[in-house]
């Protein structure tokens, strides 16, 4: 990402403290949502760092839809949701995981990632890197061949990124 985009950005991210609960400082993305300039911006970034030959977009639920199906729609491939529980009518395949707050379960529509296809994870923001890991190792059960991890912010200080990439199951990938 340029600097003038990751200024652009920046100025676009509202910081909530004690948000959905106490201590928790809430990154809140809708401004660059709602800015063209905001959703080109997260496009273009993670444009740049994606690895060759992506076949799928696999975006969580619910802001990694808005970012993961604006790239899709500008590489010309498929979007993917990982679901949280309940939303998608079987068959479908599930794994539960911690959040920085509570607990969740994605679900993916089974035969929706053909075996071998090449995925691409999306999703806006990586902070204890739970909800990544619980989809990536969703979507390698699923038989997918999984290229690696693109968030367009980062919470350096939950280490996410190193969970994610020490993740027996979903790891040994890039993660940008
Ligand atoms: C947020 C965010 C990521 C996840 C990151 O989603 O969009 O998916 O948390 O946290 P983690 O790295 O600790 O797992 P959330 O579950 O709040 O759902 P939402 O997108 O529906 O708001
Ligand atoms: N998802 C998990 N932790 C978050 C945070 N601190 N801000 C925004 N989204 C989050």
């Amino acid at each position: 990402m340029t600097p003038d985009a990751v200024d652009r950005i920046r100025a676009l991210v509202r910081d909530v403290p004690n948000f959905p609960e106490p201590g928790v400082m809430f990154r809140d993305l809708t401004g660059v949502f709602a800015s063209a300039q905001g959703l080109r911006d997260t496009a273009d970034a993670i444009i740049a760092t994606a690895p060759e030959g992506i076949e799928l977009i696999a975006g969580l639920d619910a802001r990694g839809f808005i970012v993961g199906a604006t790239v899709a729609a500008r590489l010309g491939i498929g979007f993917v949701p990982v679901r949280k529980a309940g939303k998608l009518p079987p068959p479908t395949t599930a794994i539960s995981f911690d959040l920085e707050y509570g607990r969740a379960t994605f679900e993916l529509r089974d035969t929706t990632v053909n075996a071998g296809q090449r995925v691409l994870v999306v999703d806006d923001l990586l902070a204890t890197g739970g909800s990544a890991r619980a989809a990536g190792a969703l979507l390698r059960r699923s038989g997918a061949h999984l290229l690696g991890y693109s968030f367009l912010v980062e919470l350096i200080g939950l280490a996410g990124r190193e969970s994610l990439e020490a993740d027996p199951e979903a790891g040994g990938v890039p993660v940008h």
